[in-house]
């Protein structure tokens, strides 16, 4: 299966995901890394990798439409069959989302529906549950629609909030949980045991 991954900053997930390409864990192959950001550690990641990155961004092509063109071409000169974001902090186009409708999930870092949407990103979401005094939290990947963190909801694990516990200390504990949610899911996909809309390979 060739993944086509979207990442704006870290890409602490991406890399997991790649980690289990390479040791032959995950049977799938990260074809193609774009970002929106140029000094992203994700696009360095890729670089490292030998992983075709590209910056693409209104910073590269102005006008919107061109750009979702220009992106849609990319995935599609990599043969991209599955679209990963992982923590990528912009919405796809109108015409990359139709053309792979159903093969784009995201992984999101608390219980959809709950925590996500505009805003609800990164530390925030960690602070949100932490405030809403929630007993546990955990992991969602989902599919990718035009609204943020809405898609239908493919796989979640769940984690306690454990006293004491601080945003921070969540965060951390939901990221290491993620690399390795993410990876599974993928598995799962591969191997049939999450069905997707479209057919992916
Ligand atoms: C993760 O928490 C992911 O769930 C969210 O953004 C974060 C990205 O982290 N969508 P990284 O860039 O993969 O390290």
């Amino acid at each position: 299966m060739n993944l086509g991954f979207f990442a704006s900053h870290r890409g602490s997930n991406m890399q997991a995901v790649i980690a289990a390409c390479n040791s032959g864990q995950l049977a799938a192959k990260p074809c193609v890394v774009i970002s929106n950001n140029s000094d992203s550690e994700a696009l360095a990641r890729a670089r490292k990798e030998g992983i075709p990155a590209y910056h693409f961004s209104s910073k590269v092509i102005a006008d919107p439409a061109e750009l979702d063109k220009a992106i849609l071409l990319t995935l599609q000169r990599h043969e991209v069959e599955l679209v990963v974001l992982a923590g990528y902090m912009k919405q796809l186009g109108e015409k990359t989302l139709n053309a792979y409708q159903g093969r784009v999930i995201n992984i999101h870092p608390a219980l959809l529906p709950k925590y996500g949407g505009l805003g609800m990103y990164g530390i925030h979401v960690h602070e949100a549950v932490i405030a809403a005094g929630d007993a546990e939290t955990g992991v969602t990947v989902h599919l990718v629609d035009a609204e943020y963190d809405h898609g239908e909801i493919l796989a979640q694990c769940r984690l306690p909030v454990l006293p004491g516990d601080t945003a921070e200390t969540l965060a951390g504990r939901v990221l290491e949980t993620e690399h390795t949610f993410l990876v599974q899911t993928l598995i799962d996909i591969v191997e049939g045991k999450i069905i997707l809309p479209q057919k992916v390979n």
